[in-house]
């Protein structure tokens, strides 16, 4: 083997790979090897800068645990998140696009009957979200499990503040009916800031990258015999929809707010301020 030279450095690290190498394993590496050598000899990078980056690194894996995965919101803001999974899922024309599933996500979170109110708080502007989940010619799909989360009006999950929030607060499960429909209220979703208290805020911070996510609900649906659908839909008259930090927007994926008639003014009791609808169509498996 030749001894070390810049212009050759990436050759010769992926030159040590033995025969008996998995060769998935040695591809991916060789081309993260090739880029991140090429990258560092564009940027021409000081000792000192790779220190920091270095513990840039230390640091996000010091602050992941099982509430807080700084690593995963690395990937998010940096766009790999997004990236990755538009390449694995390749739907056919029509089908409900996926977005990021964000660090949020309970699995078994309450179940309940269509047109359930989860605000536990009671507090935000009480909006209907309904639709209908579909195959892909718009066949109604019954028994589809609908999952949806949210931020409260303070931008914040019920994971987040256990002791403050009621766990379950704008978190269930619905099931879809004979028709395919389901519907429930929640509170209007409203923009919130990405956690920045740690190496990721202190990256965006340097960047000068915004921070805030536009409003939005997150939605897993699934049924059997079809392709499960993690997204969000947006809220149409969020102003941050175009700088959302860890890319997620897709324009199929914003939902029209309106305003149900005669009810915003002085709404009667259970009457609700906003309405939406977030339809579904599922790509068989
Ligand atoms: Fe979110």
């Amino acid at each position: 083997m030749p001894y070390f030279e810049a212009p050759r450095s990436a050759l010769l690290v992926n030159s040590l790979c033995g025969a008996d190498a998995n060769p998935r394993l040695r591809l991916i590496v060789d081309a993260v090897v090739r880029h991140l050598h090429a990258a560092i000899k564009e940027t021409a990078l000081t000792p000192e800068e790779w220190i920091t980056a270095i513990s840039f690194l230390t640091r996000t894996g010091q602050m992941c645990d099982d509430k807080r995965q700084e690593f995963i919101l690395l990937s998010d803001v940096l766009g790999i998140s997004m990236l990755v999974d538009a390449l694995a899922t390749q739907r056919g024309p029509g089908a409900t696009e996926n977005t990021v599933l964000g660090p949020f996500y309970v699995s078994d979170a309450p179940r309940h009957e269509n047109g359930a109110d989860i605000r536990l708080e009671k507090k935000g502007e009480a909006t209907l979200i309904e639709g209908t989940v579909t195959d892909l010619s718009g066949q109604p799909i019954s028994g589809a499990n609908i999952e949806v989360w949210q931020a409260d009006t303070d931008g914040f999950y019920d994971v987040q503040r256990p002791a403050t929030i009621p766990e379950g607060n704008l978190r269930g499960q619905f099931t879809s009916s004979e028709q395919g429909g389901y519907h429930f209220v929640t509170a209007k979703p409203l923009h919130y800031s990405i956690p920045c208290d740690g190496p990721v805020g202190e990256l965006l911070d340097g960047l000068a990258r915004p921070a805030i996510r536009p409003a939005h609900i997150h939605f897993i649906v699934s049924a059997p015999g079809f392709e499960r659908v993690t997204t969000h839909f947006f809220v149409d008259d969020c102003p941050y929809l175009q700088q959302d930090p860890v890319l997620g927007v897709k324009a199929s994926l914003i939902a029209e707010f309106r305003r149900p008639a005669c009810s915003h003014d002085s709404p009667e009791p259970g009457a609700t301020q906003w309405a939406a609808r977030c339809d579904f169509a599922l790509s068989p498996k």
